[in-house]
């Protein structure tokens, strides 16, 4: 069975969400509701609890192993090492392979720990392995034109402007257009 992927960066540790994380995650989702409920698809009923969470975690396990996806969150790097607080959440879903070798992006920051550079250095370590060790030959990502911060982050890792799409995703019971953007790995070696 595939090791579950596992990541250290100066200031962060980023892992899959086990059981012994749930409320942490509860504490991280309520203090950060109204914060990030304007750029993310609407949530489903039991969203902020933990069995819904608990079952989460398990699915998103199967759906790992099964190349599906990779949920990853992002905690706060102790001294020692350590496992600290979840400060925030990236997901790479969608997974499509054969002659596409393409996934989707997404994140979301604790709104207090913003501008420090933290998704950049998280995503910055985390590419490599999409690219490398996944094999994927593109990463999606799209964010609403307003969202200027989302656009900053992604220019300065690369990504390119491919598009608009009108009416894209369901946030808060309204159709959003979207920027769309793509990072390719030009070194893809894979045999699809
Ligand atoms: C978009 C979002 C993830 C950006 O998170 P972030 O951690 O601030 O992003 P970065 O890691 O790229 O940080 C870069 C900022 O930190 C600043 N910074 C401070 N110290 C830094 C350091 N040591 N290294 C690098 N940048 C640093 C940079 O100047 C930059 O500021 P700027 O964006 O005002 O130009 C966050 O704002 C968020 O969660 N927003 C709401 C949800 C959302 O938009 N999700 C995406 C939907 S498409």
């Amino acid at each position: 069975m595939t090791s579950l992927p596992q990541f250290k960066t100066e200031r962060l540790r980023i892992a899959m969400g086990a059981g012994e994380d749930v409320a942490d995650l509860l504490r991280y989702l309520e203090e950060n509701r109204g914060f990030l409920a304007p750029f993310e698809a609407s949530k489903p009923p039991g969203y902020d609890t933990a069995p819904f969470w608990e079952e989460q975690f398990r699915r998103s396990l199967q759906e790992f192993y099964v190349d599906l996806s990779l949920r990853l969150f992002l905690f706060k790097r102790l001294k020692g090492d350590e496992k600290g607080p979840i400060i925030g959440s990236i997901n790479f879903t969608q997974f499509v392979r054969g002659p596409f070798q393409a996934c989707q992006l997404g994140y979301g920051m604790d709104e207090r720990e913003q501008g420090k550079g933290l998704m950049t250095e998280a995503l910055q370590a985390l590419i490599p392995y999409v690219f490398g060790e996944l094999g994927f030959h593109r990463i999606m990502a799209s964010y609403m034109p307003e969202n200027r911060r989302s656009a900053r982050v992604l220019e300065r890792l690369g990504f390119v402007v491919e598009g608009q799409a009108k009416d894209y995703v369901l946030i808060e019971g309204q159709w959003r257009d979207h920027v769309l953007t793509s990072l390719v790995n030009p070194r893809w070696v894979g045999t699809a």
